[in-house]
């Protein structure tokens, strides 16, 4: 059953305050995968409170792991795993779900699954983590819906991705650290949730070298031990409080764990006349007043302008100065937004992988829906600049992601509830 979630929001009102970000989703999925790796207990400090976590986990205790959450934290003990098939329900709507491939495969020599699901911003296929998976050894069956792997012992091997995809390179280096020799990825993906991976992996005793770089080398080295790991605050929910607070004229502090939180993001907040100003563990965000558009932007693998800020830009530059043009180049798919922005007044229209922005003076509140994750929290942050009550209709997107949204952007000043 779909639980319908309302968020009212009566624009105009500038957000101020101070914030800690939650902990990032897209770091601590492939975190609760290496847990399953690691015979001792693996404890994961400054989780969000999401519905995608909550998802893995029970994929996980499906395999028979325990796995339970205290506060912010998620303790997973996963001295016995059975090689089980997992059911269609449980991995449909979380993509991070398909990074149980890479750690099964290598604990366990098998793992049946159905297709990854998560937002449907494009066709996302998973063939560059099956080729890599074949290539190490192992034997990939289509059956009906999903896919079967096997193998006796994976064999490490040299990956060359034909694109640097971020899941692809977190399920190699998952199948690797126990796998016979050497891997090495060549076209790896830089995001930093990989550079949490091998943090945590090196932590429970793999080798791993040129962690954050293209190529990343991969020795076996996974012992049983008792590890602890504080997940980084979420990159890309910084940048949608980040946006949230320059299109309603406010000034925000992002309490934040890790330095380099803004990358990728930064530049393109200079140039719409937004203020960063960084402390040890915050950034903080001043409104610039109108935001200057963006003559051209593309979205790019790390550390290139991150297609999860995609839509949430695309909100902010609807209120732009002149004319912007943004590229969508990872997804074909994600550009759900623009019918909902047109009906609060926006001038927008899309051709292929470009949408063409054209600024308004003002947004005017409507009834919008919400089709994926980050497009909703992009028309939350429409609905905060808006004139008018803006109800932004949630079939459960946006909690994937979003830790207590509306209670957040209410303590920092919004006029926001949850209906
Ligand atoms: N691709 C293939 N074949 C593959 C794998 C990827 O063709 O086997 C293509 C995809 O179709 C896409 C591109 O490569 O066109 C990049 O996809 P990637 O594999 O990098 O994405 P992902 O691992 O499925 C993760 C995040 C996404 C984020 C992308 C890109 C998780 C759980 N998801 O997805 O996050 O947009 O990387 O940075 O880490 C979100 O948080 O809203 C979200 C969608």
């Amino acid at each position: 059953m779909v639980l319908m979630q309302s968020y009212v929001i009566e624009g105009g009102w500038p957000l101020k305050g101070e914030l800690v970000i939650q902990g990032s989703k897209n770091a601590v999925l492939p975190l609760i995968a290496a847990a399953l790796l690691n015979e001792g207990i693996t404890v994961l400090d400054g989780c969000p409170d999401i519905s995608d976590v909550d998802k893995m986990l029970e994929i996980i205790r499906h395999l028979g792991c325990k796995a339970y959450k205290d506060k912010d934290s998620i303790i997973i003990d996963a001295a016995s795993v059975y090689c089980d098939e997992i059911p269609e329900e449980m991995v449909k709507s979380v993509r991070g779900s398909m990074l149980v491939m890479g750690a099964m495969l290598a604990r366990c020599g098998r793992i049946a699954m159905n297709y990854p699901g998560g937002c449907m911003i494009g066709e996302r296929p998973v063939n560059y983590h099956l080729s890599a998976f074949e290539k190490m050894g192992a034997e990939v069956r289509y059956v009906e819906n999903g896919i079967l792997c096997t193998c006796t012992q994976l064999t490490g091997c040299t990956v060359a991705l034909p694109f640097p995809s971020v899941g692809a390179t977190e399920n190699v280096i998952l199948a690797a650290v126990k796998a016979c020799g050497p891997t090495t990825i060549i076209n790896a993906a830089m995001e930093p949730e990989i550079i949490e991976l091998c943090r945590l992996l090196c932590i429970m005793g793999a080798d791993i070298s040129g962690i954050g770089s293209k190529i990343i080398i991969i020795n076996k080295g996974i012992s049983k031990r008792d590890v602890q790991y504080t997940v980084m605050s979420d990159r890309i929910v910084a940048g949608t409080y980040a946006y949230a607070a320059a299109v309603t004229g406010g000034d925000i502090c992002c309490i934040v764990n890790r330095d380099d939180i803004m990358t990728g993001i930064s530049v393109l907040c200079k140039k719409m006349g937004i203020k960063l100003k960084y402390g040890n563990d915050y950034v903080r965000i001043i409104s610039g007043g109108k935001i200057r558009s963006i003559p051209y932007v593309k979205t790019e693998p790390y550390p290139g302008f991150p297609t999860d800020m995609q839509s949430q830009l695309m909100s902010v530059l609807s209120l732009g100065d002149g004319i912007s043009v943004i590229e969508e180049s990872i997804f074909e798919k994600r550009y759900h937004i623009i019918g909902e922005l047109l009906k609060m007044g926006a001038d927008i229209h899309s051709k292929e992988s470009r949408a063409y922005i054209r600024g308004v003076k003002s947004l005017k509140g409507a009834v919008l829906d919400v089709k994926d994750l980050r497009g909703g929290a992009a028309l939350i942050i429409a609905g905060l600049a808006a004139d008018g009550t803006t109800t932004v209709l949630d079939p459960g997107y946006i909690g994937r992601g979003y830790e207590r949204i509306a209670d957040n952007l209410s303590e920092l000043g919004g006029n926001i509830y949850l209906a």
